[in-house]
């Protein structure tokens, strides 16, 4: 039997295709395989555990301004978010000059862009809530930005990846409480399954700046 051409491109697109579906099944979001904790790890805050990166980072996104995220002035409830970057579980030892990068979806749970890739595949205007602040010499990182919003499957979350001098890049997520009307939590969605309780955030909204803080140890 002889394969046609148009035959063979077909199968290779076939095997192509289905090549990804198990991938995906695998590394849903491209990232490492999740796992549930146990109640003990759950409970503790020791080094930062890792999550997925999800198919939104855009690499190469630069600096912030004053670390404001939200240079776009997208619509939303303005928090400010800040800590340290720690060298191991002790949380003593502060790294300076850490980058702490961070990008999330806008109020309506969108990214900008939904997409990933290069940042000089896009148009400025094209990008928004994304980039990075370092930290300083005394290990401190601070950041303004909105809420992210939930979107389907996802409670509210920031992305993070932290990038230190002899350190493997970091990728992880925090958490953002529900806020009133969400569908989702922490404790019904799914990444979160793989987090410490310590990596949702603690939100203090009792001035008129939300302000939140969570030292990663890395
Ligand atoms: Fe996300």
């Amino acid at each position: 039997m002889t394969l046609s051409r148009r035959t063979l491109i077909l199968s290779s697109a076939a095997v192509a295709v289905a090549l990804a579906a198990a991938a995906a099944v695998l590394r849903p979001f491209g990232g490492p395989p999740r796992r549930t904790l146990t109640a003990a790890e759950k409970q503790s805050c020791s080094l930062t555990v890792e999550a997925v990166e999800g198919p939104y980072w855009v690499s190469g996104m630069g600096e912030l301004p004053d670390g404001n995220l939200n240079v776009k002035g997208l619509a939303g409830v303005t928090v400010e978010v800040s800590g340290h970057v720690y060298d191991g579980a002790s949380g003593t030892t502060a790294i300076p000059n850490a980058e702490v990068e961070i990008w999330h979806a806008d109020s309506s749970g969108s990214y900008h862009p939904n997409g990933n890739g290069p940042a000089t595949g896009y148009k400025p205007e094209e990008l928004a809530l994304r980039g990075f602040v370092k930290t300083n010499a005394a290990g401190e990182y601070r950041f303004t930005t909105i809420y992210p919003g939930e979107y389907t499957g996802r409670a509210r979350h920031f992305h993070f990846k932290i990038r230190a001098p002899g350190k493997p890049e970091l990728t992880t997520q925090l958490i953002v409480p529900a806020r009133p009307g969400d569908t989702l939590t922490f404790d019904t969605d799914d990444i979160a399954e793989g987090l410490p309780n310590c990596q949702q955030l603690v939100v203090d909204e009792s001035t008129t700046l939300a302000r939140a803080s969570f030292d990663f140890r890395i």
